[in-house]
């Protein structure tokens, strides 16, 4: 069969590999996709948000699985569009993507179903927003309502703080109209993990957990970024806490989706908070993960297209999901400067050492072929993987594997995993 997967980042690379495991695939293609992802697929110029291309060219290439990676065109309606053309495709309706495209619709719906997340309240109005901080107690988290890059989180400590973040996402609109809507919640404390699952409207079933590093640098300090490193398992993420979420949160949350009229098939990504009151829902994505999906998927057994369409089928019950009892861990190297200024352009060196190397793997986020060799294209340049029996040689190889790799600018995280070091 031939599958289209559309995106450009070191996700699509990861899930471009896993697709291309698949006896059943013959020919990949990606939309945009980037220098790595070349390696199993061929990619194809047409942007992410360009639905009537993207469906054009899955007709005239006779595409039997289509397989959307990113947020924007999911919570933009592209499953929709290839929907009524009759295509075959992985990812919420735009109706159900809301779950991630509306934090104030996410956050309702949770507090309808009785879904533990932190108390909040939404805001379409500045000065009521303004008004609500007088009496509230801090920290506090202010959240631009849409899509934001994963940038629209404010964590603000004082009053003043929480006001000039008021008119960062609702006045000055920083995020432009993800901003016209605002959520405003209390601060919670404790380990942070992701889950990811596969959803078929009805059936749920989650994949390994997985930990992300939003901060730029090590002990986690300086800016939120979209992920500097992951590691796959949480060690904190015990048979306990699963059971609690599997009841209170995760068929939940399908079932909420389901009774709202916005049935839900695709990726649903818990982030999730676990506090000293039991797992809190900090927020939904409607995807998978970056950097997650670069640990997750290596662990993976099971045949991904077959999951894939079991979803879009509605049979998701009867598919075992099976992952190696092992770990990995992800260490992104990015540009210096990132996520703020950056140069790019610079030739990479080192990437074919990756080459047959068993559980290594080097997935491109911002990467781009030119004459001279592939260079630089990106804050985030390539994600570097490694599996090992558990967290500790997971984490060792790849920081080993992280040296493979030169180009000027270089600049990673040194403690990816290091909180495995705290779990008993
Ligand atoms: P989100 O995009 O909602 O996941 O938020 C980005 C990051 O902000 C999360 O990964 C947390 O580190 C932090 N965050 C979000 N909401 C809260 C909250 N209610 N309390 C504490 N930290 C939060
Ligand atoms: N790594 C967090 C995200 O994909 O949103």
């Amino acid at each position: 069969m031939k599958v289209l997967i559309v995106g450009s980042g070191g996700r699509e690379h990861a899930i471009a590999w896993k697709v291309a495991q698949s006896p059943r695939v013959e020919k990949i293609y990606c939309a945009p996709g980037n220098a790595g992802v070349e390696q199993y697929a061929e990619c194809v110029n047409i942007g992410a948000m360009e639905f009537d291309r993207l469906a054009a060219f899955a007709k005239e290439k006779e595409i039997d699985l289509t397989v959307i990676g990113m947020d924007d065109p999911l919570v933009g309606g592209i499953v929709d569009v290839f929907e009524k053309e009759g295509l075959r495709v992985f990812g919420p309706r735009a109706n159900a993507a809301i779950l991630e495209g509306s934090k104030a619709f996410s956050k309702d719906m949770m507090k309808k179903y009785h879904i533990p997340t932190a108390a909040y309240e939404n805001f379409d109005d500045p000065d009521a927003a303004l008004a609500y901080l007088e009496t509230a107690k801090f920290p506090i988290v202010l959240k631009a309502d849409g899509l934001a890059l994963g940038k629209g989180v404010l964590i603000c400590n004082s009053l003043k703080e929480a006001q000039a973040g008021v008119k960062t996402i609702m006045l000055d609109k920083q995020f432009g109209a993800s901003g016209n809507c605002m959520v405003i919640e209390e601060f919670m404390t404790g380990r942070e993990v992701s889950v990811l699952s596969f959803v078929d409207g009805r059936t749920i079933k989650t994949m390994t957990s997985a930990q992300d590093h939003k901060r730029a640098g090590d002990g986690d300090t300086g800016l939120n970024t979209g992920g500097m490193g992951t590691f796959s398992p949480s060690p904190f993420y015990t048979k306990k806490i699963d059971d609690f979420c599997q009841k209170y949160i995760y068929q939940p949350t399908v079932d909420a989706m389901a009774a709202e009229g916005r049935m839900f098939k695709g990726i649903i990504f818990f982030g999730l908070m676990l506090t000293a009151d039991g797992p809190k829902v900090l927020e939904y994505n409607a995807r998978f993960g970056d950097p997650e999906t670069q640990v997750v998927l290596p662990r993976m057994k099971t045949d991904i297209v077959e999951v894939f369409e079991a979803c879009i089928d509605g049979t998701l019950d009867q598919v075992e999901l099976e992952f190696e009892d092992n770990a990995a861990v992800c260490v992104v190297l990015a540009s210096d400067g990132y996520p703020v200024k950056y140069e790019k352009g610079f030739l990479i060196h080192g990437l074919e050492n990756f080459a047959q190397k068993d559980g290594y793997y080097v997935f491109h986020a911002g990467s781009k072929r030119t004459d001279e060799g592939i260079v630089t294209n990106g804050g985030r340049v390539l994600g570097v993987t490694a599996t090992g029996k558990d967290l500790k040689e997971a984490r060792a190889n790849a920081y080993e594997a992280v040296n493979w790799i030169d180009f000027e600018n270089k600049y990673y995280r040194h403690d990816i995993g290091k909180a495995i070091d705290e779990a008993k």
